[in-house]
């Protein structure tokens, strides 16, 4: 039997959509089920730095109607302050991994659930083995770039708001005999470019873990024109490179996040082909929206199997998707394995299958 009768949850890290519905899950599973009091830490681990403390007690029944259809993340969260190294007004950085951990005891819990991505579960889990606290990931993100888990909370319903992009960008493109490029989110890791350009129709698609040359999308380009096509759709992940080697960078509050390699294939574009060159940015419209069936499915299964965790007595645990079936692996391989695009894998060979540029000029198998 475990001990456990109250437990916290967090959201730390970017949003995304199924975060509610990953919340809405440990609820009801941990209070309806298992009679265990949860409470919701509001802001990521700013919630137990705060002080006041920042918390609520999660009521099942808030959980009956709009929650689960709704995007973002009603815990809020942050993707800044490092536990270890936390930026203080005066421009110093000191460790405040202390205050954090008495602020879970204070709340007297006995566990915690964290939804995160592998940045987020490196700082918790070093938090958890210094405060001794037993804790339980649920991975989300919408790069899909955790390692141990197929797919990620969030995941799904970034790739479908980026094939909805490409539907809308169709028409428009085939009206003026354009080429649009569409600059999609993902930070390292081309998941959403690849997935979404498959599903979306597009000509080629430009992720980072595969090296461009432009010259090998304007001849698909013009191959296309050859042949009576009058547009060209053309997907990049934020952190593809210029021909040169950098990365675009915009300036985003004291960070600077991925941006503007769009605007860079554009313009290269245009110059190689002639052709009339339009950008979209998707940028966090990929984040917010509702999430889409497979995400609320997917965050109901990891929320309810990570309270099974618990209740079986185990922590320092990742839950996981695997195989239509969830799982569950030591949290320390979620943060040790980065799961980029796999060159050998279904996607790489179905996007060259179809005739997509990868812009490496490799032929079709
Ligand atoms: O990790 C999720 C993500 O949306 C990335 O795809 C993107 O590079 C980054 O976060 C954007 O972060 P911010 O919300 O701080 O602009």
């Amino acid at each position: 039997m475990s001990e456990i009768r109250r437990i916290g949850i967090l959201t730390s890290g970017g949003d995304c959509a199924g975060l509610n519905a990953a919340v809405r899950a440990v609820t009801l599973h941990a209070h309806g089920n298992l009679g265990w009091t949860v409470v919701g830490i509001q802001k990521g681990t700013l919630g137990l730095l705060s002080r006041p403390l920042q918390y609520e007690t999660l009521d099942p029944r808030r959980f009956t109607g709009q929650l689960l259809r709704m995007g973002g993340t009603v815990l809020g969260t942050t993707n800044k302050g490092d536990a270890f190294d936390y930026p203080m007004p005066d421009g110093s950085r000191i460790d405040r991994s202390g205050e954090i951990i008495e602020g879970y005891r204070q709340l007297r819990l006995d566990a915690l659930i964290g939804i995160g991505g592998d940045g987020s579960f490196a700082i918790l889990r070093r938090l958890a083995q210094q405060g001794g606290i037993r804790l339980v990931g649920i991975p989300k993100t919408i790069d899909n770039d955790v390692g141990s888990t197929e797919s990620a909370v969030g995941h799904a319903s970034a790739v479908a708001a980026a094939t909805e992009a490409l539907d809308h960008l169709q028409p428009t493109a085939a009206s003026h005999d354009r080429v649009m490029v569409l600059e999609v989110m993902g930070r390292d890791a081309g998941h959403i470019a690849l997935s979404a350009g498959i599903a979306g129709g597009a000509d080629a698609i430009l992720i980072p873990e595969i090296p461009a040359d432009l010259a090998h999308v304007a001849a698909k380009i013009q191959a296309l024109k050859a042949h009576g096509r009058n547009f060209a759709l053309v997907v990049v992940a934020e952190a593809v490179r210029t021909e040169t080697g950098e990365a675009m960078r915009q300036a985003a509050g004291e960070t600077a996040s991925y941006g503007g390699i769009g605007h860079w294939v554009a313009a290269r574009l245009e110059e190689l082909t002639g052709a009339e060159t339009r950008v979209a940015v998707l940028g966090h419209i990929q984040r917010g929206g509702k999430p889409i069936a497979q995400d609320r499915l997917i965050a109901s299964a990891l929320g309810v199997h990570a309270v099974d965790v618990l209740a079986e007595g185990r922590h320092d645990r990742l839950v996981a998707w695997r195989n239509r079936i969830v799982i569950d692996v030591p949290l320390e391989d979620a943060i040790r394995t980065y799961a980029a695009v796999d060159l050998e894998g279904p996607l790489v060979h179905t996007a060259r299958s179809l005739g997509i540029s990868l812009g490496d000029g490799a032929s079709t198998p």
